[in-house]
């Protein structure tokens, strides 16, 4: 079945190493129906010269789903794209966002920013690879570049290459002296730039990303003009908030989760993860916030937090800690 990616790019999670892999993401979709789903980075050398295909593996459930790719050669990015697609991945999408040192030592993530004639080479021979949507992840910006400059030149660019989509991170990166997680929080945020290139490029589907914390922040850039919102760590550390709510308020369907019947649908899943080999905490450490706020979060997530790496914790570490948030839950409401 193809995926309606572009509607259910309205609102996203975005990829985020280590955090968004496919047990946060079949957690993210048991929440959320609608929201389109990226992957942690993946980079096109790991698949093409490593071989790494294990890389490439998801539950069916989890669609729509888009793979992120990192690189900055267009045959070799041509050919991750190709296995993503095959893979059943409903897009592909290119980091030109993430500053850090090991990535920039690869020629890629932000500081693509600077080269925008490669970064069409990259989705040129990329969109000639696939079917499913080809789509850019950046940055308003590096170092010294005036973005007011530079962004709008380099979406023109990507756009007569084939890109479909952009969704902008609307800070710079600073490629010196900046930790990746600094580069997350201290270059500013130019929320209003974001806004004015769909002035500029009107039938390019944008989405904004950076710093947005809360659906209402959501709605409120899709009322003003954009086409999609990408959350990254509000969704990681408070995935209810963000998430349960997500289809009636964003995609005018379906109904409000409850996290408790959300825990409940993870069971089975993480059975089978147990019986596959996996270990618990492999799934459940992407369910210490679905709590956060509500009575009982505390207790919850230490349960979880201390159990879930013993050897031999099953299912039952996660019912405990359920039914101390139900007494907790019934204690508060008494
Ligand atoms: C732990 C972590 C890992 C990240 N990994 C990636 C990545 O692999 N690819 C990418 O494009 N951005 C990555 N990012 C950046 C996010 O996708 C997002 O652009 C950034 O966190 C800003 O959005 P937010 O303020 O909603 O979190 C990562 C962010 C975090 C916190």
């Amino acid at each position: 079945m193809k995926h309606n990616v572009q509607k259910a790019a309205r609102l996203s999670v975005a990829p985020m190493m280590d955090w968004t892999d496919r047990h946060c993401r079949f957690l993210h979709r048991l929440l959320s129906g609608e929201t389109l789903l990226y992957t942690e980075m993946v980079t096109a050398p790991a698949l093409v010269r490593g071989g790494a295909l294990h890389l490439l593996e998801f539950s069916p459930q989890e669609h729509p789903v888009a793979l992120q790719l990192g690189g900055s050669d267009p045959a070799e990015l041509a050919q991750a794209a190709r296995l993503g697609a095959a893979a059943g991945y409903d897009e592909i999408n290119l980091n030109c966002g993430c500053p850090s040192d090991r990535v920039q030592s690869g020629t890629f993530g932000a500081v693509l920013m600077k080269e925008p004639g490669l970064v069409a080479d990259c989705v040129a021979a990329m969109r000639a690879a696939v079917d499913v949507e080809v789509t850019v992840k950046c940055r308003i910006g590096v170092d010294e570049q005036n973005p007011e400059e530079v962004l709008p030149e380099f979406l023109a660019r990507i756009v007569a290459a084939g890109c479909e989509r952009v969704t902008i991170h609307a800070r710079k990166a600073w490629l010196q002296g900046l930790s990746p997680k600094e580069n997350r929080d201290i270059p500013p945020l130019d929320y209003p730039l974001v806004h004015r290139m769909k002035e500029l490029f009107p039938n390019l589907h944008i989405s904004i990303n950076g710093g947005i914390a809360s659906l209402e922040e959501a709605k409120a850039h899709l009322d003003g003009g954009l086409d999609g919102v990408m959350i990254g760590r509000a969704a990681y550390h408070r995935p209810t908030d963000i998430l349960s709510a997500a289809d009636p308020e964003i995609f005018d369907t379906g109904a409000v989760r409850d996290p408790f019947d959300v825990v409940r649908e993870m069971l089975p899943y993480i059975e089978a993860h147990l019986a596959a080999g996996g270990r618990l905490h492999q799934v459940t450490r992407h369910m210490l916030g679905l709590f956060t706020g509500r009575p009982g979060a505390r207790a919850w997530r230490r349960i979880l937090s201390e159990g879930a790496t013993r050897r031999g914790a099953g299912p039952e570490l996660v019912e405990a800690a359920l039914a101390s948030l139900d007494a907790e839950g019934t204690q508060a409401a008494e």
